[in-house]
């Protein structure tokens, strides 16, 4: 039996039946699609389009339905192509012909996009928690590792000294802008398509405001055509997975470096690492590496989405369905990787030892023989290239800046003193950073009790959302 008979008079073929349905991929849609069928019927009741007692009859059955699909005692069917027609079909087959009263003033094309909108929200909250979660551990890190000294690099050269927490607290930045990004998709989406029917409205007297706040949504589309072929939420969302994708790949990339015997400025634990097959001694950080590997696949989400929308006349086409396994999976997949990511970076331990040894080397102080010379009444071009000479006499003499003599040093300037050796010490060097943002513990401290703040604001906010939940 297939839900289209009427106008047909031949049986559809079983390969078009599986090559168009949904069934077996957005069953995760069942909770959202009852809800959003609610809604609609008890609009319909309120407008008295269905009778009271026919509304409470199937939305109690719509109920009933659900707990049985939750509990596995009803198989939903290929045959009936998608969530919306397997409800219908058990509904109608429980209560007959009120049953076949539900779909009234509504299509599949604004149940879809209700649907997916319901469940997208309730995902970007889960998301949300999982980057909280990731900026208060990091925060944590931050506190305790302010005098972690470590090089920074430009080029992945050595550049200039910071400290651990400074390096975290860039991480927290980005991972706070993800955030922000998936606050502004959240309520760019909020806004409810059903009434949009097919794709012109309905001429029923439903009432959009009464649904759209019974779902939680801020307001009704304000046009059909949109509201029933907009897909941007699920592009913007994936742009957003997408961000977040790139800022835990580039840090899973850093691990990998850090973690390497070269660096050896990271000590994964054992329960994050993996060893070889062959070779004994092996610790290998798979999870970093699986988690940068799994950005590629969000992207390719992204890329499909944009792809099949690009070219899609008003209002909706089949193509869309494509938006429901490209979003599943870089949802899955953006959880999977911070829960893996989470338990990762706060099991792992820095070396301040090897950070520190490896600010000894590479000249990472030279910028501030140079602030020194300037500060000292030079220019700072001037001081530049004579810093840059007394680098290269220290490669030639296999020395680093602070092994160099003060003789060595007057040999270029006269305004060197005994107090250079001050100057280029490490702590130092990081201490007098002292700008907003900057490595210093002064302006490290400020950063973490701003994220701090953050943390509290959004936690509390999470807090009070309230996951979509049957009225
Ligand atoms: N399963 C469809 C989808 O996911 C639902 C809408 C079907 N509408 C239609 N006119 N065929 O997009």
């Amino acid at each position: 039996m297939q839900y289209f008979s009427g106008r047909f008079k031949e049986k559809a073929s079983n390969l078009i039946l599986d090559f168009h349905s949904t069934i077996n991929f957005e069953e995760r849609l069942a909770y959202y699609d009852i809800m959003g069928s609610i809604a609609h019927v008890r609009g319909l009741g309120k407008q008295g389009i269905v009778s009271n007692d026919e509304a409470t009859l199937i939305e109690k059955t719509l109920r009933e339905i659900l707990e049985d699909i939750e509990n596995k005692k009803i198989k939903l069917l290929v045959e009936y192509e998608d969530i919306h027609m397997n409800v219908e079909k058990n509904l109608i087959d429980r209560i007959g012909d009120i049953g076949k009263k539900l779909h009234t003033g509504r299509s599949r094309n604004d149940q879809t996009a209700v649907d997916l909108k319901l469940y997208l929200k309730d995902e970007i909250k889960k998301i949300q928690s999982y980057l909280i979660e990731t900026i208060e551990i990091l925060n944590n890190i931050a506190k305790e590792n302010k005098k972690t000294f470590m090089p920074g690099f430009t080029h992945l050269q050595k550049a200039q000294p910071i400290c651990f927490s400074h390096y975290v607290l860039g991480y927290i930045e980005m991972f706070k802008r993800d955030y922000k990004r998936l606050e502004n998709a959240f309520n760019m989406m909020n806004v409810c398509p059903l009434g949009s029917a097919a794709l012109a409205g309905t001429s029923y007297p439903l009432d959009m405001e009464y649904t759209s706040e019974l779902l939680g949504f801020e307001r009704p589309v304000w046009n059909s055509l949109d509201g029933v072929s907009d897909r941007d939420h699920v592009m913007e969302l994936i742009s957003a997975l997408s961000i977040i994708m790139v800022h835990l790949s580039r840090f899973c990339e850093e691990i990998i470096i850090y973690c390497s015997n070269d660096f050896g400025y990271l000590e994964m634990s054992d329960a994050f690492s993996t060893g070889s097959s062959i070779m004994p001694q092996k610790k290998n950080p798979d999870a970093a590496e699986l988690i940068r590997g799994k950005s590629g696949r969000v992207f390719g989400d992204l890329m499909g989405i944009l792809t099949t929308m690009k070219g899609i006349p008003l209002a909706y086409n089949k193509d869309m369905q494509e938006d429901k396994e490209a979003v599943f999976d870089a949802l899955d997949t953006v959880k999977s990787c911070f829960s893996v990511f989470n338990g990762m970076i706060k099991t792992m331990k820095p070396n301040k030892k090897r950070m520190l040894e490896a600010c000894q080397s590479g000249f990472i102080n030279a910028t501030d023989v140079a602030d020194y010379l300037t500060n000292k009444g030079m220019s700072f071009r001037d001081a530049y290239k004579i810093v840059g000479s007394i680098v290269s006499d220290c490669i030639d003499k296999d020395k680093s800046l602070e092994e160099m003599n003060l003789e060595e040093y007057k040999n270029f300037s006269d305004l060197f003193e005994e107090d250079i050796y001050n100057e280029i010490n490490i702590e130092n060097c990081v201490e007098k950073r002292t700008t907003k943002g900057g490595p210093a513990e002064k302006s490290i401290s400020l950063h973490i009790e701003d994220v701090e703040k953050f943390l509290k604001k959004e936690i509390e906010i999470l807090k009070n959302y309230k996951l979509n939940d049957i009225f």
